[in-house]
């Protein structure tokens, strides 16, 4: 069974239903050019509206980030991605949401915790250490020295303003060198394959925080990366995902893609993300403003 349909199967036993993803320009909110994350078309929700399908949704969700675009070219960053993701609008949290992370990452892609890690948020003067993740991890078997703290990247917030809260990351070592015993998240053998979010705060424009009306969970775990884990490739551009785009360019060019390997990803990244901008029934052509200009740098850069 592909990873979407056994994610999708594993939070629907969980009481989940799954929800269509949205197109890659959103809808309702001009707030971003492009969804970014599956939580994006879900903001009101979070924010205390009722679902027509209830309090546990599970999707995967076109996404789309040009805040990377300096990243692309190694073997991990894409413009355009997939997102799988679990959501609670106010139904369960922190407890149950770990648990079937952990239940789905080490029973159903059967990564060993040899090669998993985890950060969690480490405080601020707003908001306190998260000690109940870290005891759930614990109770759950990761050793102390495989959960790292920290304070900016485990909080997480869409863009400026908007629902928001600490965040517990999950991480694999993808390398044939041996796992160090100290998990350090700088360290980019260390992937970030899925991110829970307890989203129980709302952030205004005045930059203070308040609390939401229910505790939400929201989750994203990034197909293209899990899909070379369970490949066993060390970069997501082998995986079946992108073989036949990184042949066809091969098949065009004078070198191989063990030549040019930078170039490639760039160039297929690119290709990927200016079909799926194409497609999206807005209706986006390149041009001089918004959507339409993303279009155009997408092009002109891999050009
Ligand atoms: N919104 C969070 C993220 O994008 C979890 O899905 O990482």
């Amino acid at each position: 069974m592909n990873l979407k349909d056994l994610y999708i199967e594993f939070f629907e036993s969980k009481g989940h239903k799954q929800i269509p993803s949205a197109p890659v320009v959103p809808e309702n909110d001009a707030s971003v050019l492009f969804n970014t994350a599956g939580m994006q078309p879900l903001i009101p929700y979070l924010m205390g509206q009722k679902h027509p399908y209830g309090t546990r949704l599970c999707d995967y969700q076109k996404c789309i980030r040009t805040n990377d675009l300096d990243s692309i070219g190694d073997t991990y960053h894409h413009t355009f991605f997939e997102m799988l993701g679990n959501w609670s609008l106010g139904d369960y949290f922190k407890e149950d949401a770990i648990k079937w992370s952990f239940e789905f990452i080490t029973e159903k892609l059967n990564i060993p915790l040899e090669k998993f890690a985890v950060t969690v948020f480490g405080g601020n003067d707003l908001i306190p250490e998260d000690k109940e993740a870290i005891e759930l991890w614990k109770s759950l078997g990761v050793k102390e020295e495989r959960i790292a703290k920290t304070v900016e990247d485990n909080f997480w917030i869409a863009g400026e303003t908007g629902p928001c809260g600490p965040d517990t990351e999950m991480f694999y070592f993808r390398s044939n060198d041996p796992v160090p015993d100290k998990f350090d998240p700088e360290d980019s053998r260390w992937v970030e394959i899925w991110n829970n979010v307890f989203m129980e705060y709302n952030k205004k424009v005045d930059g203070t925080i308040e609390e939401l009306p229910n505790k939400n969970v929201d989750t994203g775990m990034g197909v293209e990366r899990v899909t070379s884990i369970l490949e066993g490739v060390n970069d997501n551009y082998m995986s079946s995902i992108w073989k036949d785009i990184i042949e066809k360019i091969e098949e065009f060019s004078p070198y191989t893609y063990e030549e040019k390997p930078e170039s490639m990803r760039i160039i297929a990244d690119h290709i990927r993300t200016a079909t799926f901008i194409i497609a999206d029934p807005a209706g986006i052509r390149p041009s001089n403003t918004d959507q339409g200009y993303i279009l155009r740098r997408l092009i002109r850069r891999m050009i």
